[in-house]
């Protein structure tokens, strides 16, 4: 019922020469994918190149993150409707990195929720804990309160429109993948606080994602638990074949 989602990250990666040529491998192997939706968040001075070559495509632009205003004198601020303008349909929001190096906060997280919404845009949003906290044994009440806080609205639409990526810190970018179980687990719990929130609809229509060096060998084995909907990938997503074997998971 809920159909896969892997988005590639690409963070601060890729010259919009550099994105032109892996997004043209990809169409090449990807034209005809039907299973899994497909994202790709280039960094945002690639938007508009890859944006035009994704037209018609079966592959969905996404970006990074977004401000929470439409236009004004907010100096290096990209807004929603930008990147709608630019092709995207999809904005990863509450990144790790974006909380940790820029002062993101699930307060500003959950205005940057429902200005993307405003815009049509599908807010991939991110939660995880860090690894002090997991083991300070404390996982459960991080979540949960970085959920309550980029949801403060409490309005079941806006959940129902939205991704959520559980990305613990101390499994992003150290090829220390979260096992099977202990992403399974999380997820329950993300589902859980849709359904206590929602009801089991929302709860059930509600795509949770995994990221955290996910790579073409882990995928197999993380898609397999079944409160599991997708993967938010990094590294990985840079190299085209690599990508592909992910997408392509199921084979
Ligand atoms: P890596 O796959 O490089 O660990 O990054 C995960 C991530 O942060 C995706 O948003």
């Amino acid at each position: 019922m809920r159909r896969p989602l892997i988005a590639g990250n690409w963070k601060m990666h890729k010259t919009v020469g550099e994105a032109i040529e892996l997004v043209a491998a990809l169409k090449r192997e990807l034209y005809d994918e039907r299973k899994t939706e497909i994202v790709v968040c280039p960094p945002f001075t690639a938007l508009g190149a890859v944006g035009e070559m994704l037209e018609g495509s079966v592959i969905r632009l996404g970006a990074q993150d977004c401000y929470w205003e439409t236009e004004g004198a907010y100096t290096g601020a990209v807004s929603p409707r930008m990147l709608r303008d630019a092709g995207c349909a999809f904005v990863i929001l509450g990144h790790s990195e974006r909380r940790r190096s820029f002062g993101e906060t699930n307060e500003t997280v959950g205005r940057k929720i429902a200005a993307a919404l405003a815009e049509g845009l599908t807010p991939i949003v991110c939660v995880g804990e860090t690894l002090e906290k997991r083991e300070q044994g404390v996982t459960d009440e991080i979540i949960r309160k970085q959920l309550d806080g980029c949801f403060a609205a409490r309005d079941e639409g806006v959940l129902r429109a939205c991704v959520i990526a559980y990305e613990p810190v101390w499994a992003i970018g150290t090829g220390r993948t979260a096992t099977s179980a202990q992403a399974a687990a999380v997820h329950a719990l993300i589902r859980m606080w849709a359904r206590e929130r929602h009801g089991q609809g929302a709860a059930d229509a509600l795509r949770v994602i995994y990221g955290g060096s996910v790579t073409a060998d882990t995928i197999k084995g993380i898609m397999r638990e079944d409160g599991i909907d997708g993967a938010l990938v990094g590294g990985a997503s840079l190299d085209a074949a690599s990508f592909c074997r992910i997408v392509r998971y199921y084979t």
